[in-house]
């Protein structure tokens, strides 16, 4: 990835207010009802890939999740969580690489991305994702995507976007993992705009 991306994060992480980026939510709402339905014990392997300065960490740790990981390409975004969780900062390992350069140190039980693989718009860098995924995600672990859909806008961030259907997405990751369900959203910005998510979930084979 050319270095022009993970300054535009670092920028946006650096100069702007969490309730001022579009992809704000106090409570990843139904992030945490996918975490409830596949019903993980306490000490599962979860990963919040481009997880930036999301709620999703803090949520988890309120759950009692000990093992909790976050990784992003922005060292300013995983360096503003660490601020927000204060104390809590340190029962979370904190990544800072692309995602397309991940080694996964462990297993995952729970892979989790919300609008950072829509981000991956040439053939070789969403391949090189699914394969990371393939590798990083447990036997009958879970994953859980969040991009825009068919429906939703298509750019974020200044950046162009991939939107996904149900179809294409499970087209993806249907080689090495079996779809549960996708559910479509809508997200209501900070600004009051609607943005329509599709939620696919998936596991592992
Ligand atoms: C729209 S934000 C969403 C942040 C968070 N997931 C949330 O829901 O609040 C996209 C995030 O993906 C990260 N990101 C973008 N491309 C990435 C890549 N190739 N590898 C890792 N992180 C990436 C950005 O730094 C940013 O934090």
């Amino acid at each position: 990835m050319p270095d022009n991306q993970k300054q535009h994060w670092d920028h946006i992480y650096n100069t702007k207010a969490e309730d001022e980026v579009s992809w704000f939510q106090s409570y990843p709402k139904t992030s945490m009802e996918f975490v409830e339905m596949f019903n993980l014990p306490l000490d599962a392997n979860i990963i919040d890939i481009g997880g930036g300065d999301s709620h999703f960490a803090d949520a988890l740790l309120d759950k009692g999740y000990q093992n909790i990981w976050v990784l992003d390409l922005s060292a300013a975004a995983i360096e503003k969580a660490k601020q927000r969780l204060g104390e809590n900062a340190s029962k979370v390992h904190w990544i800072v690489s692309d995602v397309t350069d991940f080694e996964p140190p462990v297993p995952f039980h729970f892979w989790h991305d919300r609008a950072a693989f829509h981000f991956l718009t040439t053939e070789e860098k969403i391949y090189r994702y699914v394969a990371i995924g393939e590798e990083a995600i447990a036997k009958d672990g879970y994953l859980v995507l969040g991009t825009f859909s068919e429906n939703g806008p298509k750019k974020c961030s200044g950046l162009e976007i991939k939107q996904y259907s149900e179809t294409s997405m499970s087209a993806r990751f249907e080689v090495a993992f079996n779809r549960i369900k996708c559910i479509q959203e809508d997200h209501t910005t900070p600004f009051n705009t609607v943005q329509n998510f599709l939620f696919s979930s998936f596991q592992r084979k």
